[in-house]
Order: structure tokens, then C-alpha cells, then sequence
């Protein structure tokens, strides 16, 4: 089953709140359409809402295009229509960075073609060319993203240890292009060892328990659904050799922001000395934060946690807090994983020499 399926009708996204109970597709036309599904957690995980991102840019520009009167256009009209659906998207969610990079490689685009053709008048058929060029680099991102899912999968397989690995949230195929980070290594080590997966049950969205566990069913890995808190007591009794998660802001420092509940499995991690991986491509680090001081934290409607799926819990008066994510300091992580090499401390050395690596 795939995550999203793009062709010229739209964007179907396989809806990710109803999942694994119900395998439905929620059909995206509009840009607006792609944000409120990226808003409420149709389409989740950085990588994949990078690449709905960039999705989503595309059709809105074929939107602007379809319902344009005009046959000439203004360098500064289509600068000012760029400008709308950049921002459109790369607001939809604030934590993941994978959203703004997407946004900015679409922008990137625009502006070079934009400077090419600036000397000559910009018609509609002009425009069609830069949705094409849109179209393909729409794409590439797909495709580069399950290519360094593949290459991460390989670099990390040998650093899981044979037993059982634990993880938090959703890193395989439906977060991703196709593969996976976290779930991707896992995926790649199960090839060559034993391995048992203890699965996050992930209150309150539950991405554990409905969707890596979903997942792990159809590869046929392994693995029993935890609940969050049973980690520590799980560690203690050495069934767990090993942790792996995603990320999605890794700071310069290694500080990384990742789904709720992760710096605790970091602390504990360290404090009984087992291994605890991060697993992220280059798109999920922003070089321009020198620390996790300064990554926005998502705050999600408190009925998440006051409610079990359609099911009140708690007292109708109650009050929650639904922190979407959290900040591990680099220094409780004994690597990060990417698709360019495995990458140990000092963090604040080794991320810019690694990630700046091949850089076009
Ligand atoms: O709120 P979500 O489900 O988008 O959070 C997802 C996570 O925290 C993942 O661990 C992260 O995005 C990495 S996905 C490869």
C-alpha cells in the first residue's frame, strides 16, 4: 500500500488518522487542501511532509496558472504568488524543518528560472515551463529522500546489536518517501540478524502502536507494541540492547527535536548504558540553529490527550497539554545515522563536515 499516490488529478494521500483500522485516501487538489491534510496529521513525519510540501507547491502553482485571466505577467505577480504558497506550507507545521527546506528547494527553483527569463516577456506558456521544472524537482525530492533512506539503512544496519531494539513514533515507509530512517536501519539490520522491535505505543496520536506496528505486521519483522512507560522498566531488565529513533530538527550541536517522549528514552538510555541512535537524512538538520534552544516545539489541540481515539477519557472539565515533541541534547546520542555517513561527537564539528559534504 502506498503513502500517497501524485498524478495529474492530484495529490492521495493515505489517511494516517485512520489507519490501520481503515486504509483510506484523502484527495488533495489544492494547496489549501495539502496544508490542512499536513495540519491534522493525514500525511505525518518530516520527510514525508517535506515531500507533501513540495507536492503542494506544485499544485498550487498549476492552481494559479488554471485560473489566471492574464496572458502577461509581472516578474514581482509571480514573485508575490511564490511568496503566498511558501508561506502557506512552510507554516502548516513549526517543529519538522523538512517542510521549510522543501519549501525553499521549490523556491530555489522559481527564482533561478525567474532570473533566466527576466529579460523576455513572461507569458503563460513561459509558466508552463516552470510548472514542469516544479513538477520534476517535486519529484526528485521524492525519489532523493527513499535513495537516502536506503543509504542510511545501509551505514546503520551494523551499529544495532542483535536482541531487542526499542522505538518511539513512525520513521518507516509512511513517514518517509518510502523506505524509512529509524525504521529503515531496523528494517536493513533485520536482514542480517535477530533482531526483536519493542514498539512505542506513542500516546496520544499513537504512531507506535497504529502505524510502525502496521508496518512492521506487513514486513513480517518481530516486534509487541509497548506502552510508553514501560521503556524503563523494559531496559532495567536488559531486553533492550539497543534504541533507534528519527528526528525532525537536528541542531548543529546534535540537539534534536523528535516526537514526545524521546529525550526520556535518551536519559534512560544513558543512564543504563545501552545505545540510543538517531536516524535522520541531511534535510532534517538546521545548520543555522547553533542549539535546541531554538527549535519551536508544535503544541497540539488538547483533545489528543483527553480523548482514546473518538473515546472522552478524561473528566469533561479537564484540562491537558499535548507537547508534540521534545528536545534530546546531542550529548545523551551515541550517533546520528544519515544517508551520508554515520556521524559520532563532538556534534558541533562532525554534523557541518559531514552534512556539507557534496553540497550543490
Ligand atoms: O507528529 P509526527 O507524527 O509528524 O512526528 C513524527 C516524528 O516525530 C518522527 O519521529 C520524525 O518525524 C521522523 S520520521 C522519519
Amino acid at each position: 500500500m502506498q503513502a500517497w499516490i501524485w498524478n495529474e488529478k492530484g495529490l492521495f494521500l493515505l489517511d494516517q488518522r485512520k489507519l490501520p483500522l481503515e486504509e483510506k485516501y484523502v484527495f488533495c487538489n489544492t494547496i489549501n487542501k495539502v496544508r490542512k491534510a499536513i495540519k491534522e496529521l493525514v500525511v505525518r513525519g518530516a520527510p514525508a511532509i517535506g515531500i507533501c510540501a513540495a507536492i503542494g507547491f506544485t499544485i498550487g502553482f498549476k492552481n494559479f496558472l488554471e485560473k489566471t485571466r492574464t496572458k502577461k505577467f509581472s516578474i514581482q505577480r509571480i514573485s508575490e504568488e511564490i511568496g503566498k504558497l511558501s508561506l502557506l506550507l512552510e507554516t502548516a507545521r513549526p517543529t519538522a524543518v523538512n517542510l521549510k527546506w522543501a519549501v525553499n528547494r521549490m523556491k530555489g527553483v522559481c527564482e533561478k528560472f525567474l532570473k533566466e527569463v527576466e529579460k523576455q516577456p513572461i507569458t503563460l506558456k513561459t509558466l508552463t515551463k516552470l510548472y514542469s521544472i516544479l513538477e520534476k524537482e517535486a519529484l526528485k525530492i521524492w525519489e532523493e529522500d527513499i535513495e537516502g533512506n536506503l543509504s542510511m539503512a545501509t551505514f546503520g544496519k551494523d551499529l544495532i546489536p542483535e536482541g531487542g531494539v526499542l522505538t518511539h513514533c513512525n520513521t518507516g515507509a509512511l513517514a518517509t518517501g518510502g523506505y524509512g530512517t529509524a525504521l529503515g536501519v531496523i528494517r536493513e539490520a533485520y536482514k542480517h540478524k535477530k533482531i526483536f522491535v519493542f514498539v512505542d505505543e506513542t500516546r496520544p496520536f499513537l504512531q507506535g502502536a497504529r502505524l510502525t506496528a502496521w508496518e512492521l505486521s506487513k514486513l513480517n519483522i518481530p516486534y509487541a507494541i509497548i506502552t510508553d512507560n514501560s521503556a524503563g522498566y523494559l531496559i532495567k531488565k536488559g531486553e533492550v540492547k539497543a534504541i533507534i529513533v528519527g528526528a525532525d530538527r537536528i541542531a548543529l550541536n546534535g540537539d534534536t527535536a523528535n516526537k514526545i517522549g524521546t529525550y526520556s528514552l535518551a536519559v534512560l538510555a544513558h543512564y543504563h548504558k545501552i545505545p540510543f541512535f538517531v536516524a535522520a537524512p541531511s534535510s532534517t538538520f538546521d545548520l543555522e540553529i547553533s542549539s535546541g534552544e531554538e527549535i519551536p516545539i508544535e503544541k497540539r489541540p488538547s483533545k489528543e490527550v483527553l480523548s482514546c481515539g473518538k473515546t472522552r477519557v478524561a473528566p469533561l472539565n479537564a484540562k491537558a497539554y499535548n507537547f508534540a515533541f521534545d528536545i534530546t541534547p546531542g550529548n545523551l546520542i551515541t550517533a546520528i545515522i544519515t544517508e551520508k555517513g554515520v556521524i559520532y561527537p563532538p556534534y558541533s564539528q562532525n554534523i557541518p563536515k559531514i552534512i556539507k559534504r557534496n553540497e550543490n
